[in-house]
C-alpha cells in the first residue's frame, strides 16, 4: 500500500524483527513498532496495534518464527508450542491468526532435530504465508472489481483494506481495482463504533488512494439505503463457515438485512485463509467480547452513564442467506459453495 507517497505492508520482518505500522496511532500518527520477542507480537496483536483478520494471521506467524529463533536447544517442543498457544489466544474470532500460526508450526516441527535447520524453516514459513496472503487479496480484487460497474455508490463496514491485511486489502482490494480501472466510485465509509475502524483507517486509505468516500455514522446507512443511494455492499470476514455463514465486525449483519430489504447486493471479500473448513456454520464460532471501556470512552473521555454496564460483542454472525455472494482470490461463488470451492 501506498503511505504518503512510499510502498508499505501493514506488517513485515526485518532486521531479526518484526515490524507493523501502529493502527492505533492512525491517521493521526504514522508509527512503525518493532517487536524482537512472539510475547510482545501477542500484545501487540491483543491491544490491537495490528489488526484485520489476515493481517493478525501474518503477525502471528511472524510472532511464532522469532518463537523458534529464540527457542532454547533443550526445550525447543515445549517452547513453540507454549509460544503457539500463546498467540493463538489473543483474539479468538478471526480464523487466520490460527491458520497462519499454526502454517509456522507445523512447517518448523517437520525439521527437528535438525534445530538450525527448523529455525530457518520458521521464517520462511512465515514470509511464504504473507506472501501468499498478499497475492491472494490482489487476486480477489482484481476478480471483485468486475461486479463494480462505474458510477456505483458502495457501502462498507470496518476497514477491510491493506491495513487489515499483509497488502492490498479484501473488500479495499476490489474497491481500489476498480478506481484504477477509471470508474467512477464512491464510498460510504461507516465510522464502525467503538473502535472507529471505518473512520480513521478505511477513510485514511481511500483518501491516500484518492477515492472519492465520506464518513457516516454507523447508523446513518438505513438513510442512503432509503433513499436509493446504496448500489453495493462489499465488506471483510473474520471466519467463513462451510455453509457460508461469515463473522466480521459487529454490525456487518445490520448492513447485510437492510441490503436485502432495499434488494442491494451484499459481498463479503476474502482470502482463501479465512475460511474455517471445521466449522459447520455460524453458530459454532466464539465471538470476542472485549473490555466495556471500549464503548464507555472515548479516548480518556467518559461518554457513558459510568454506572450502566455496556456489553461490547467485537463481531457478529451474518447468514449465508443475506449473502449475494463470496469474492475469493479463486473466484465469486455462492456462500454455500464457497468452501468447496476454494479448496478445489
Ligand atoms: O476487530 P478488527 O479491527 O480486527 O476487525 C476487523 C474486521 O472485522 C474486518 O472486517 C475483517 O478482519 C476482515 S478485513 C480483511
Amino acid at each position: 500500500m501506498q503511505i504518503n507517497g512510499q510502498e508499505y505492508r501493514s506488517v513485515w520482518f526485518e532486521n531479526s524483527r518484526v515490524k507493523m505500522i501502529d493502527q492505533n496511532k492512525l491517521p493521526f500518527a504514522f508509527e512503525i513498532r518493532e517487536y524482537s520477542s512472539y510475547i510482545e507480537v501477542a500484545a501487540a496483536i491483543r491491544e490491537m496495534i495490528v489488526r484485520g483478520a489476515p493481517a493478525i494471521g501474518a503477525s502471528g506467524a511472524y510472532g511464532l518464527a522469532l518463537a523458534a529463533l529464540s527457542a532454547p536447544q533443550d526445550k525447543f517442543r515445549a517452547y513453540l508450542r507454549s509460544a503457539r498457544d500463546e498467540l493463538i489466544s489473543t483474539r479468538p474470532t478471526a480464523v487466520d491468526l490460527s491458520i497462519g500460526v499454526n502454517y509456522v508450526y507445523e512447517n518448523t516441527l517437520k525439521f527437528i532435530p535438525d534445530l538450525d535447520h527448523a529455525r530457518q524453516v520458521a521464517l520462511l514459513a512465515a514470509n511464504e504465508f504473507a506472501n501468499r496472503s498478499a497475492a491472494e487479496c490482489l487476486e480477489l480484487g482484481i476478480i471483485g472489481a468486475s461486479l463494480i460497474q462505474d458510477g456505483y455508490r458502495i457501502l462498507t463496514h470496518c476497514n477491510a483494506g491493506a491495513l487489515a491485511t499483509v497488502d492490498h486489502g479484501t473488500a479495499l482490494a476490489t474497491i481500489r481495482q476498480a478506481h484504477k480501472q477509471g470508474k467512477n466510485i464512491f464510498v460510504y465509509v461507516d465510522e464502525t463504533r467503538p473502535r472507529f475502524q471505518g473512520a480513521r483507517l478505511t477513510a485514511f486509505e481511500l483518501e491516500q488512494e484518492g477515492i472519492p468516500h465520506a464518513i457516516i455514522t454507523d447508523a446513518a446507512s438505513g438513510f442512503y439505503f432509503w433513499k436509493n443511494e446504496i448500489d453495493m455492499v462489499i465488506t471483510g470476514s473474520d471466519r467463513i463457515c462451510l455453509n457460508g455463514d461469515i463473522a466480521n465486525k459487529i454490525g456487518t449483519y445490520e448492513k447485510a438485512v437492510m441490503a436485502r430489504a432495499h434488494k442491494v447486493p451484499f459481498y463479503v471479500a476474502a482470502p482463501v485463509s479465512t475460511f474455517d473448513f471445521g466449522c459447520e456454520n455460524g453458530e459454532d464460532i466464539m465471538i470476542e467480547i472485549r473490555d466495556e471501556k471500549e464503548l464507555k470512552f472515548c479516548g480518556e473521555t467518559p461518554v457513558a452513564n459510568p454506572n450502566s454496564i455496556a456489553l461490547n460483542p467485537a463481531f457478529d454472525i451474518t447468514p449465508a442467506a443475506y449473502i449475494t455472494g463470496i469474492i475469493t482470490p479463486k473466484g465469486i461463488f455462492e456462500p454455500a459453495e464457497a468452501s468447496q470451492k476454494v479448496q478445489a
